[in-house]
């Protein structure tokens, strides 16, 4: 069973040296905890998508230090230098566009698609031209990253297509009887995963997955419109985004999106609720709305009670899990309404919780 260690500096350099022998790692990040390889190691990455049963059509994201310094232009030039990335293979206007957007992102949950360095194997990035980078702003995955000297590929720590984990025992509960170290970080305060933007060579951004960073913030910065990526795509047609399937974070109980069905299966005696309410009177007007409607006792997880979309996104995967583990047969799940902030992020897993 894998050991939880809290973060002391002995610990931090007992899971670096894990990294650098080829194992994995549970790392917390401000997304969601992370299940690291040494990203330069084919032989360690393709355990992650072993303990994972992750597809290997599914790229990784490949996390990086935070340099001393400033953050100046430097990062990528660094990255560079490093066979991370090889982004002087784009043009001036696209590299001007990453370099605004790490400045004011990084650390911090958006991940960009780069030119894909010399050093960042196949399975990394299931192939592509590209790779996916990322810069957490997490002390304790900083603190390994610098420790163990190396990028580190990690997806979210769970079983391939369920709940991301936001804290160390997710991590056991989901990948506890194949790996040995996670790293306790508390709980993870953004709790929705990274953003993924795309920059193609004549600078467009394309939004992969929406995340901890809000679109109208990259827009802003980048003093551009993004392109969106079509979620799923026809039999035979690659993804933008591989990981961006319509079916993903389902949990083992069936999640409908309210209104939700007309009946419930018939051994349905309790329905559990989860959404974001802008009130404490909205949630009791929806509770009493199911609560009618089916005729059964319904269990209440509002993200929640006040319309406030950090909050919400903190309480998510958690929220999920609870409902998932408790004695409800069907979950009901009422999304943010409109598209700013963190709702789309949120909106986005409900839907594909949903079956
Ligand atoms: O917040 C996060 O991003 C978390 C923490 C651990 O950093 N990681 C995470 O990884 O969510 P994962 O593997 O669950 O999701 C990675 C997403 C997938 O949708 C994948 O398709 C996409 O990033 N991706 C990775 N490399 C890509 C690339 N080169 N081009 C396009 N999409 C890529
Ligand atoms: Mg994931």
């Amino acid at each position: 069973m894998a050991t939880i260690l809290t973060p002391s500096a002995d610990n931090v350099k007992r899971a670096a040296d894990a990294l650098l022998r080829g194992e994995l790692v549970g790392m917390p990040t401000e997304t969601v905890y992370g299940l690291a390889a040494n990203a330069f190691d084919a032989a360690a990455v393709a355990r992650i998508f072993a303990a994972k049963d992750r597809p290997s059509f599914d790229p990784l994201i490949v996390h990086v230090v935070r340099p001393a310094g400033p953050l100046e232009r430097e990062v990528l030039s660094g990255l560079e230098d490093q066979g991370v990335v090889e982004v002087s293979r784009l043009p001036q206007l696209a590299r001007e566009r990453a370099d605004v957007l790490l400045r004011r992102f990084w650390p911090g949950p958006l991940t960009l698609a780069l030119p894909r360095g010399r050093m960042i194997p196949d399975l990394v990035t299931s192939g592509l031209d590209t790779v996916a980078i990322r810069m957490p702003s997490h002390p304790v995955a900083q603190a390994l990253l610098k420790s163990a000297a190396i990028p580190l590929a990690a997806p979210s720590a769970n079983r391939f297509g369920r709940i991301s984990p936001t804290t160390a025992a997710h991590v056991v509960a989901e990948l506890g009887d194949r790996i040995g170290i996670v790293l306790d970080g508390g709980a993870s305060t953004v709790g929705v995963e990274s953003t993924v933007v795309a920059i193609a060579s004549d600078g467009t951004l394309t939004l992969l997955r929406p995340g901890g960073v809000s679109v109208e913030a990259i827009e802003a910065t980048a003093s551009v419109r993004l392109a969106r990526a079509p979620v799923t795509t026809a039999p035979g047609v690659p993804a933008a985004s591989p990981g961006t399937s319509a079916v993903h974070y389902a949990p083992r109980t069936p999640l409908h999106l309210l209104p939700g069905p007309d009946a419930l299966p018939r051994a349905a005696s309790c329905v559990g609720l989860i959404g974001v309410f802008a009130s404490p009177a909205a949630v009791a007007e929806v509770t009493e709305e199911v609560r009618r409607r089916y005729g059964v006792p319904v269990v209440v997880r509002a993200l929640t009670e006040c319309g406030d979309l950090e909050e919400a996104a903190r309480n998510l995967f958690t929220s999920l899990r609870e409902l998932d583990a408790g004695d409800v047969s069907v979950i009901l799940a009422a999304p943010p309404g409109g598209n700013e902030g963190l709702a789309l992020a949120i909106a986005d897993r409900l839907r594909r919780a949903s079956r």
